[in-house]
């Protein structure tokens, strides 16, 4: 494994934090450094939307834009690989300076995708399509670090949050607290300062937003806010 750079601000936190993390989907991604930097104060981790144009009809960013992004920031890179065959570019993700490697419960062979997650010496997440049940992701739920419940079905930015995913939410949140589980509940998909609170209620940490927060013309004030809400939701 290659030497990676730490920092403090590689730090993940504790799990159960509350925390925010901008997606840079819907940033500008040729001032991608810029408007990260800016965010930054306002951020605990960098949400980083990874598609493979087959897992997702999308295709977005891979291996290289993590490695130059590395160069800008000492953020937190949650990776999100919405990718067929993950294990083919965990490495390269690795290499690149990513922190965590989530990947989908849907595309399968999850043991040995975490285990390669964690021989990285990476975090390990694994994230569920809205429609995929809580009882996928029960037997994982103590060899990962993350859940990420997406509230919408991924693929883009700035589609609207599914309410239902709660009652999913809900039920990661009670296993984690009946077991005394260290895991993070993510979630992603039209996430503002109106749904974050709901989603905190059911149990969600931590927060990703992309169209609220790069869509915002002060995207740090846009990150504040969803903070606030968060907060204020208890
Ligand atoms: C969607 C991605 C999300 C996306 C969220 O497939 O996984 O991370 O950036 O974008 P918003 O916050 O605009 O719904
Ligand atoms: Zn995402």
């Amino acid at each position: 494994m290659h030497e990676r750079p730490s920092g403090p601000g590689r730090d993940p936190g504790h799990f159960g934090d509350v925390r925010i993390a901008p997606s840079v989907l819907s940033a500008d991604f040729g001032m991608l450094a810029e408007q990260v930097g800016e965010v930054a104060p306002s951020a605990d981790w960098l949400h980083v939307d990874v598609m493979d144009g087959h897992f997702v009809p999308n295709v977005t960013i891979g291996p290289p834009v993590v490695a130059s992004l590395r160069r800008h920031t000492p953020l937190f890179f949650d990776c999100h690989l919405m990718m067929t065959e993950p294990g083919r570019y965990l490495q390269d993700f690795a290499d690149a300076g990513a922190d965590g490697c989530t990947v989908h419960i849907e595309v399968g062979g999850t043991d040995e995708l975490i285990a390669r997650i964690r021989g990285l010496g990476l975090r390990a997440g694994l994230a569920l399509n809205p429609d995929t049940p809580f009882e996928a992701v029960r037997p994982f739920l103590r060899d990962v670090d993350l859940v990420l419940c997406m509230t919408v079905f991924p693929g883009f930015g700035g589609q609207s949050f599914i309410g239902e995913v709660m009652t999913k939410v809900e039920q990661v949140r009670a296993e984690i607290d009946a077991n005394a589980l260290a895991l993070d509940v993510e979630v992603d998909g039209g996430i503002d300062t109106t749904t974050a609170p709901v989603a905190r209620a059911a149990g969600a940490n931590v927060f990703v937003a992309g169209s609220a927060i790069f869509g915002h013309e002060r995207p740090w004030e846009a990150a504040d806010a969803i903070r606030e809400s968060v907060r204020a939701a208890g």
